[in-house]
């Protein structure tokens, strides 16, 4: 027991725990890089298959290809991120505990996972990059180009977000020395909430319900806004400017969804929802946050909207890998403290 204490904030708000050498976010002038690489460079520079080795291991790697198991037919969970943890449970019991090994299991859970929800449907083209083979799984279609690519750099933008709060879970349980299938099931739990990955379904929803008044969108806005809702996509603990990675998004979802009036009612409801949120909060400059592009990028490219929280998690895959590999090698349990307090 550490003779001195102190009490940190609620939500642990600009509290420093660790170090890390895998990316930094300047929230106030809305800057992301990975290894010092700014993520506008990164995009252009890595596909998903390179990105996973050389973020977890800090090298470029060959490894050999992803790295998959038959699973059982079984019934999986029919809510994805269940399945995609049941997965991971059923993954653990050998998977080699080796940085490589961790990072062909990144690159092979897009088919598995893709697999177990399609109800084992199969993408036999082993050599595709495995982008389109988890478009083709999970959508029944063969992707084009530009829809593979789009994904694949959905993927790279979402690998790694410093101590995000699914990467802290995941942290905690590397430094309890887990295993690294578990420790990323850890990671799903925490990233199933609204305020974090589930948030591309609030942002259909919010989307579809505009749809159904595309003359007044600030008018749908502004009544959740007076219901105390919180609009998803907006907002975020670090940012203060907008994402980056919104930015980036953006300009890939317009590549993709073109003259659509559904590109056409994204923007507009960006627009109005960050005008009436610069008016409700002048205090506070709550910006666009990745999963707004996010969510219209995966519906763009066909994507079921339940398996949008799995699909961000998939590509998460990459940060809490390379988390728990540096966790590992630090060794020290983290264990805070609660104060007691009697009701
Ligand atoms: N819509 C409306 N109001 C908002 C929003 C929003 N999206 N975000 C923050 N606010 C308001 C809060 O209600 C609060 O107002 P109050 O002081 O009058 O109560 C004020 O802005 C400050 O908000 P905080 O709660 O301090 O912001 P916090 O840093 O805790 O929240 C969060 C960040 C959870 C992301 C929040 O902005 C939110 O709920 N956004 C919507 C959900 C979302 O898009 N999540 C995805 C985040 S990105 C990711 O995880 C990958």
């Amino acid at each position: 027991m550490p003779t001195q204490t102190w009490t940190a904030p609620p939500g642990l708000e600009g509290v420093v725990v660790t170090e890390t050498a895998l990316s930094d976010v300047d929230g106030a002038t809305g800057r992301l890089t990975y290894r010092g690489r700014p993520i506008e460079e990164v995009v252009q520079t890595f596909r998903f298959e390179t990105l996973v080795p050389w973020l977890v291991t800090g090298t470029m790697r060959d490894l050999g290809g992803p790295a998959w198991r038959e699973l059982p037919d079984r019934p999986w969970p029919a809510r994805p991120m269940a399945a995609l943890a049941a997965v991971l449970l059923h993954l653990d019991d050998a998977w080699p505990d080796d940085v490589e090994s961790a990072c062909r299991l990144v690159l092979g859970l897009p088919v598995m996972f893709g697999r177990a929800v399609s109800g084992g449907r199969r993408c036999d083209d082993p050599d595709a990059p495995v982008a389109a083979r988890y478009l083709a799984l999970v959508t029944g279609r063969t992707p084009t180009p530009t829809h593979v690519r789009a994904l694949d750099a959905y993927w790279v933008m979402a690998a790694e977000h410093s101590l995000n709060a699914s990467t802290f879970a995941v942290r905690v349980a590397a430094s309890t020395g887990a295993r690294l299938p578990l420790a990323l099931a850890a990671g799903v739990g925490v990233l199933s909430g609204p305020r974090h990955g589930g948030a591309p379904e609030g942002v259909l929803t919010l989307l579809e319900e505009i749809g159904r008044q595309p003359d007044d969108p600030e008018a749908v806005l502004r009544a959740k806004l007076d219901a105390g809702e919180r609009l998803m996509g907006f907002g975020h603990r670090v940012y203060r400017a907008v994402d980056p990675r919104a930015r980036a998004l953006r300009a890939v979802f317009e590549q993709l969804a073109g003259e659509d009036p559904w590109a056409r009612l994204a923007a507009r409801t960006e627009e109005a929802a960050l005008r009436l949120l610069a008016e409700r909060h002048p205090e506070r400059p709550l910006a666009t946050n990745v999963e707004f592009y996010a969510a219209a990028v995966l519906k763009a490219l066909g994507i079921p909207r339940a398996l949008c929280p799995p699909t961000f998690a998939l590509g998460r895959m990459a940060g809490w890998t390379a988390h728990w590999w540096e966790e590992r090698r630090r060794g020290r349990l983290i264990r805070p403290l609660a104060r007691y307090r009697p009701v």
